[in-house]
């Protein structure tokens, strides 16, 4: 780059920083909004209008609604380029919410209790910014805002289906995260999330009187039984360095206290990186549910879905991201260890191009006690949004500019 363009570049990304953090008023409002009016995942309808209407009132942006209740805005620059892509999710939970703000939400049995109100706000903060600064970019830059994340087969996947990613060149997207604080972005290189697979299990055996366990099947000792095996699955059968989470969370028996039921149900989940690992649990699954089957004299039906893929970042888009959080917040303000077993369908979209999905901290500085995402009483610290806003703006600057 030459000195002319560097400086115009320094000049752009200066603006763009102060219209960050004159935008909060907006940003914060629009937040609120969507706090009080949560909506679950595919029933995201007032969501879908409001984003609509608010990305309408943007200049030279096209607005298109391509699968379910998802929005996309499509903003070109001055010039051909890149074409950059930027996700935010936008649906609720079904909770009903605790915290006691005047902006709590309306609704009984739905609440933004994971922070995805934050990051729709955050999106179309930056949708504006970047219609403001478009002389001053190439290529083309695609908002998608992407309904259904907390429930699979998720939103992600139909909206690529539906060809948003079609041609894009680089895609990013972030979480707002409660376990670090604001000021903090969480840089992943590599695998980043898991992926979330489901299992139901079904113990048939056979009922009879709690008083004759001599005459029955008795499907609360079997299923109990398989619950400690599945354990071994992680402690016996994986390498320890390979990371592996098998977690039994529903156990559903009996009627009474004097009844040994036939059947019992079990359902859980497991948490995989590695491609490999994930094929071969529900195979090892399956051994384990026979032999104790076998032996106990009952039967089984093992259910087992497939969920998201895992978020694996691509490590030129990532220098990309980390390089911004440096020169934003500083090298001390980077956090290289926040590697999960949660699931996210950025990953549908990272199937289509190279992406960096971030962390933006969003914990309460000094904060005692921090509710974690999806509980009840759940809350960000309101001043991590801009922070989200300047990491987009500042991030997507460089992959237009210079591409990676
Ligand atoms: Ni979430």
């Amino acid at each position: 780059m030459n000195r002319s363009s560097h400086t115009t570049t320094v000049r752009v990304h200066a603006s763009a920083r102060k219209r960050a953090q004159a935008i909060a008023p907006d940003l914060i409002r629009w937040r609120r909004h969507l706090h009080q009016n949560p909506e679950l995942s595919f029933e995201e309808h007032e969501t879908q209008r409001f984003v609509t209407e608010t990305l309408s009132e943007i200049p030279g942006i096209e607005i298109a609604h391509p699968a379910g209740t998802s929005v996309v805005g499509t903003l070109p620059g001055s010039r051909n380029g890149r074409i950059l892509a930027i996700r935010a999710d936008m649906d609720a939970l079904p909770i009903t919410e605790e915290c006691e703000e005047p902006f709590r939400s309306k609704r009984k049995g739905a609440m933004h209790a994971c922070g995805h109100d934050g990051h729709t706000a955050m999106l179309l903060a930056t949708a504006r910014i970047f219609a403001e600064l478009r002389s001053e970019w190439p290529g083309e830059i695609r908002f998608l805002f992407q309904h259904a994340e907390e429930l699979f087969p998720g939103g992600g996947e139909e909206m690529v289906k539906a060809g948003v990613m079609d041609g894009v060149d680089a895609v990013i997207g972030t979480h707002l995260w409660a376990h670090i604080p604001s000021g903090q972005i969480a840089v992943t290189y590599g695998p980043m999330m898991a992926a979330p697979d489901v299992f139901h299990i079904r113990i048939k055996g056979l009922g009879g009187h709690a008083a004759r366990p001599q005459s029955s099947v008795d499907s609360i000792v079997l299923a109990s039984e398989i619950v400690q095996h599945l354990q071994l699955l992680v402690s016996r059968e994986t390498d320890p360095l390979d990371s592996l989470v098998v977690s039994v969370t529903q156990f559903h028996a009996g009627t009474t206290h004097n009844v040994l039921p036939g059947e019992a149900e079990l359902t859980g989940t497991v948490r995989t990186f590695n491609a490999a690992l994930r094929e071969r649990i529900p195979e090892r699954m399956e051994a384990i549910l026979a032999g104790l089957c076998s032996a106990h004299r009952a039967h089984y039906e093992l259910r087992y879905e497939k969920g998201y893929r895992p978020v694996v970042n691509h490590a030129d888009v990532n220098r990309i991201v980390e390089s911004a959080a440096r020169g934003l917040y500083g090298a001390g303000a980077i956090d290289f260890n926040q590697r999960n077993m949660g699931g996210e369908d950025f990953s549908a979209f990272q199937e289509k191009a190279p992406g960096s999905f971030f962390y933006v901290g969003a914990g309460r500085p000094g904060a005692e006690m921090v509710y974690p995402h999806h509980h009840p009483r759940f809350a960000i610290d309101e001043s991590a949004l801009v922070n989200g806003v300047e990491m987009f703006l500042t991030a997507g600057l460089h992959l237009l500019e210079e591409g990676f």
